[in-house]
């Protein structure tokens, strides 16, 4: 297994292009189970996760050529609608497949995710809608059998909770159902915004875009034409790398990125004492020599983030006082702070809230990777402690971050990637 090594403190400078965002990518991928043509689709970040979900699309029977982050994509031609365990269990938001599967050929097989570690993420309220659009489900030997004959129907749908891909699911198993769908208490975020803009633009009439209710009214099955397009760019990269200039205390840009996307994000940074200088696609961050503690709490969009609650509590521990930090969303997303106080960080953990001291003088360790945005967290502490860090378990990272150390050593950090 590789490692990343790193030299620390340091400084940055330069500027880093953020690639398109894995969390859009992702369920555009499963959209494509809708289109009756080959689609190409730009700014396609080359991640494990995207990786994964195509393997899962070609064993379905589709085909891709995945090339300078351009997927070209059809999958006319699938036959099989199994979704099997070896794939699913490496990469949960497999289960985006569901809707589109199931309202396409009105059956499916699609393995439970199975657990996390940053939490149990139930599917309840995916198969909840379904079974409201007129599916039968049931779970089987780790499976979820889902059978719909003759085709989903529009339904009136009340999401209990805010759930990103579980909002994604519905609106495409409600893109090809027959009638009209109304969804309430929808997830807002720029990714699912995509999508919906996505299946809009190929013919679907959809109200509400970017609102908590979505009304839909679906082509009972007809398969749709999907136009050329590019994926939106990753806010939580983009957000990962602003941390990285704040804690180094570095001025750097980062481009290709979409400010409106990270209004909540730059607010904290700018309560912490950063200033910017920002365009249309472009992020310039200028650091405060004194960084001012800060109290977060993570929830849906457009509130603060919970993909980078880890990114700024290790940002929190060069703070002039004690930070408090909030995790609303997941039940396990402190797992990041063992690995920080390896690194000599002050944390104290009650419930689902962080207590972080300020001004931690951080030392190089051996710290582990054990999710996809802790790892990150671990970069930004290892940026600053003095020292060598080696951070281990590194794949977490190459699942959604895409040319990690390329980008990082192109801003002047000391990091390389070695094996263990
Ligand atoms: C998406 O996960 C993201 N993943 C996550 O990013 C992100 O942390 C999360 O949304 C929250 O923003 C992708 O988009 C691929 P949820 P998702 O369904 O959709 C509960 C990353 O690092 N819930 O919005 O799985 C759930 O337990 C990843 O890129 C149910 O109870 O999250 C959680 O507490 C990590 N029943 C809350 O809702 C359900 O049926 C939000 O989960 C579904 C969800």
């Amino acid at each position: 297994m590789d490692y990343l090594q790193i030299q620390g403190p340091t400084r940055l400078s330069g500027e880093v292009r953020i690639s398109g965002a894995k969390n859009a990518a992702l369920p555009i991928i499963a959209m494509m189970l809708l289109a009756k043509n080959r689609v190409e689709i730009d700014n396609m970040p080359e991640v494990v996760d995207i990786k994964t979900l195509l393997k899962l699309i070609e064993n379905l029977g589709g085909n891709f050529a995945l090339e300078d982050n351009h997927l070209s994509i059809e999958t006319h031609k699938i036959t099989n609608t199994k979704a099997t365990y070896d794939i699913v269990k490496t990469m949960r938001a497999s289960i985006l497949v569901l809707g589109p599967l199931l309202a396409r050929f009105g059956h499916c097989e699609v393995s439970l995710p199975g657990g996390c570690a940053i939490g149990q993420r139930p599917i309840d309220l995916h198969l909840k809608a379904l079974e409201q659009m007129g599916a039968s489900i049931s779970i089987h030997a780790g499976y979820v059998q889902a059978v719909a004959e003759d085709g989903l129907k529009g339904a009136e749908i009340i999401f209990d909770k805010i759930t990103v891909t579980g909002t994604a699911n519905i609106v495409m198993a409600a893109a090809l159902a027959k009638g009209k769908s109304t969804l309430i208490n929808c997830a807002r975020e720029p990714e699912v915004v995509q999508l919906c803009e996505v299946l809009r633009d190929s013919g679907v009439s959809i109200e509400g875009i970017g609102t908590s209710q979505l009304t839909i009214y679906g082509t009972d099955r007809r398969l749709i034409e999907i136009e050329p397009f590019s994926v939106i760019p990753d806010r939580i990269e983009a957000g990962t790398y602003l941390c990285a200039g704040a804690i180094t205390k570095s001025t750097m840009s980062i481009t290709n990125a979409n400010p409106h996307h990270l209004s909540a994000v730059i607010t904290k940074l700018e309560e912490m004492g950063c200033t910017f200088d920002i365009t249309e696609d472009r992020i310039e961050i200028r650091p405060t020599e004194f960084i001012k503690n800060v109290n977060i709490i993570t929830q849906e969009y457009p509130a603060f983030p919970t993909d980078l609650q880890a990114q700024f509590l290790a940002l929190s521990t060069q703070a002039d006082s004690t930070s408090s930090i909030e995790e609303r969303l997941f039940e396990n997303r402190f797992m990041h702070v063992s690995e920080l106080q390896r690194l000599g960080a002050d944390i104290k953990i009650s419930g689902n809230t962080a207590l972080v001291a300020g001004e931690s003088e951080l030392f190089g360790a051996d710290v582990m990777a054990t999710d996809l945005r802790a790892s990150s967290a671990l970069i930004l502490a290892a940026l600053v402690a003095k020292g060598e860090t080696n951070i281990h378990r590194i794949y977490h990272l190459d699942r959604g971050y895409e040319r990690l150390e390329e980008k990082f050593i192109s801003l002047g950090a000391n990091i390389k990637r070695l094996k263990e």
